[in-house]
């Protein structure tokens, strides 16, 4: 059986470097247990080398080094013992929700980068709003296409794919996904990379789901999403509730 996967996404949180700590140490110390999940935390960047467990970074950029202010490339992230990296999540694809954020294309040297340094990168795709005619099936194909574009087929299947409808994410969403809509999404994105990187990849690409998961529904996407694993926001700061839900997906 493989792992599931559990990725916290802190976030521009929490406020201090000790906070960062301790919130990691409760979360790694309790995680333990689960021997068939791994966690994985994905903090500021300046408390990268403070969090416990394994490491997520939240964004990266694609160039390898060089007169770049503020960026952080994969190689940095690797000497940090970084091994999975978030790329394209909606909230820097539409910062302050507006544009100006990654594009498919930079979201696509991003991915390769992250490849590139052997590291793991974690796909976010997701709609903003649905519609009945399915237009969003097209645009989160369109997504998936583009982000890989000229990544060799054999590679394909070390990414991870995050589907995160945006209009699921955050305290203001109304409402998660429901079991059977996630289940739908599953199928409909392992058909895309079947398209792309053919069947025996599809079949074991791992695709994660997030947008307000919490303790209650957290084992729905599993058991009838047959989500690989999830992506948390806001819970995963919050070591009992986030534990909870690592104890519902390990029971799923
Ligand atoms: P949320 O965030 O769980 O707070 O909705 C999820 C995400 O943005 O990855």
């Amino acid at each position: 059986m493989t792992k599931k996967l559990i990725i916290g996404n802190w976030k521009m949180n929490p406020k201090s470097v000790r906070q960062a700590k301790d919130i990691s140490e409760k979360i790694t110390r309790g995680a333990k247990k689960f021997k068939n999940i791994s966690v994985v935390i994905a903090p500021p960047a300046p408390f990268i080398g403070a969090t416990k467990g394994i490491l997520g970074a939240q964004d990266v950029f694609y160039e390898k080094d060089g007169a770049y202010t503020g960026k952080i490339s994969a190689d940095i992230l690797k000497s940090l013992a970084v091994k999975y990296v978030i790329v394209g999540h909606s909230e820097k694809r539409y910062p302050l929700s507006g544009g100006g954020g990654d594009t498919d294309e930079t979201i696509n040297k991003k991915l390769k980068a992250v490849l590139n340094a052997r590291l793991t990168p974690v796909l976010c795709v997701g709609e903003l709003t649905r519609d009945h005619q399915s237009h969003y099936l097209h645009f989160i194909k369109e997504q998936i296409i583009r982000a890989l574009k000229n990544v060799s087929k054999n590679i394909v299947g070390k990414v991870i794919v995050a589907y995160e409808p945006v209009w699921a994410i955050g305290k203001n969403a109304k409402n998660a996904l429901d079991g059977e809509e996630a289940l739908h999404m599953n199928i409909f994105i392992r058909k895309v990379i079947a398209d792309i990187a053919g069947a025996t990849t599809a079949k074991k690409i791992k695709i994660i789901y997030g947008g307000s998961v919490d303790v209650k529904n957290a084992e729905i996407f599993i058991s009838l999403g047959k989500m690989d694993g999830l992506l948390v926001g806001r819970e995963s700061l919050m070591p009992q509730k986030f534990l909870g839900i690592i104890e519902n997906v390990n029971r799923a």
